[in-house]
């Protein structure tokens, strides 16, 4: 029998803050006007000082995981799309793995721009249908205001932060993630590009001081390699899938711009109402766009089992992927029992307790060295 990686969980965690185009306003030279009739946007949220890309990446995968009644301990692999990782090193992907106590899981990030959550889906989708493993949690979680140049009126205002998150599980039979089709030109890498920080211009003060660790964008390259490749990796992803665009029940694209959004819709010939659109409330929140707008798409009853819906993204590489899936969990989903619901945090408290306990036993080890070692074996 076929193995398909079916999404069996979702979930978000979007920051309280909201920061209007009113609020924006206040700060640069730039007007609720501008920014809704040039990008759709109207507000975007803010990640608070205790927030970060794990800490939201975190609570989107606890409450997939909830959705889906799996274990993190059953979770084989995770992966975090992330343009924000919390360091360079080590993957956020690991912090996720020990505050979920999954400790048997693999976990590492993946860096692919806004494309990211596509291109992670499609890994973990094919280690599930190769065998490999059988239950996944992929993140899309950003952090994109620590990284915008708050005095550069033509990106401050795009961006936002949150996460989403899936739990792929394999299944028999031949639905789940149909197909998928990835791609990259890194011709125009310079397009979006944080200029410093990384090994080629480690920081220094004056990159620093010339804002190079910031979001550098050529906005109208960007638009127009986006409207070019929204469609047609489209229409590849439904192709290899063996569909027709008639048969897509719902289009989920990268939210980053309305016009961006509704150009690929004419080109395919789509009705706005068999296209997700959320943007207005959170801005382009990079890899975790897709996932927070299939979960709202979800909540808000547009996915019925056997649909079809299409996710495609695109972004800094410059990268795109789409991808086709065919939906198989009834909605809305059963409520979670208060005791199930206890069990979880009971689960969570213990592996933070797991956490510490490993960390001091590394230290004594450091501070007695070999014979306690010894010792201990
Ligand atoms: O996830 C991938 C990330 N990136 C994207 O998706 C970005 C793709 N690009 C875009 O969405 C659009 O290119 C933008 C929204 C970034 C810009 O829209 P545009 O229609 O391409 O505007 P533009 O860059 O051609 O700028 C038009 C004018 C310029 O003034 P001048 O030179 O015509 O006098 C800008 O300086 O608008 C000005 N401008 C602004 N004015 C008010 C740029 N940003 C702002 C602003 N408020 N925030």
């Amino acid at each position: 029998m076929k193995v398909c990686a079916q999404i069996t969980g979702w979930g978000k965690c979007l920051p309280q803050r909201i920061l209007t185009n009113e609020d924006l306003a206040k700060r640069v030279d730039t007007s609720d006007e501008w920014i809704r009739t040039r990008t759709g946007i109207a507000a975007r949220r803010i990640a608070d000082v205790r927030e970060s890309t794990a800490t939201l990446a975190i609570r989107a995968a606890r409450n997939a995981l909830s959705v889906a009644d799996l274990s993190p301990q059953k979770l084989d692999l995770i992966i975090v799309a992330t343009a924000t990782p919390e360091y360079i090193f080590p993957p956020t992907a690991c912090l996720v793995q020990d505050a979920l106590g999954a400790s048997r899981a693999g976990a590492f990030d993946l860096s692919a721009g806004c494309s990211g959550f596509v291109y992670a889906l499609s890994i973990a989708a094919h280690s599930i249908e190769a065998g490999a493993c059988r239950n996944a949690l992929v993140i899309g979680s950003e952090t994109l205001s620590r990284i915008v140049n708050w005095e550069d009126r033509s990106t401050c205002v795009l961006f936002g932060d949150g996460a989403g998150a899936v739990v792929l599980q394999a299944a028999e039979g031949d639905g789940g993630v149909l197909s998928s089709v990835l791609g990259a030109d890194g011709s125009g890498a310079d397009l979006l590009i944080i200029p410093a920080g990384g090994s080629r211009r480690p920081a220094s003060p004056a990159s620093v001081a010339n804002g190079e660790h910031y979001i550098h964008m050529d906005g109208r390259e960007v638009y127009r390699f986006a409207t070019r490749i929204m469609a047609r990796a489209s229409r590849e992803a439904i192709q290899a899938a063996g569909l027709t665009l008639d048969q897509i029940a719902l289009f989920i694209p990268h939210q980053a711009n309305i016009r961006i959004i509704d150009s690929a819709a004419h080109e395919l010939n789509l009705p706005k109402d068999r296209v997700y659109v959320n943007l207005q409330r959170y801005g382009n929140t990079s890899a975790a766009s897709i996932p927070i707008a299939l979960c709202e798409a979800i909540e808000e009853g547009r996915l019925q089992p056997g649909d079809h819906v299409v996710l495609v993204g695109f972004g800094a590489g410059l990268t795109w992927g789409a991808a086709v899936v065919r939906w198989g969990r009834p909605t809305p989903v059963r409520p979670v029992p208060l005791w199930r619901r206890s069990a979880s945090w009971l689960g969570y408290r213990l592996a933070s307790v797991r956490s510490l306990g490993m960390r001091l036993l590394r230290k004594l080890d450091a501070l007695l060295g070999a014979p306690w070692r010894n010792g201990r074996r």
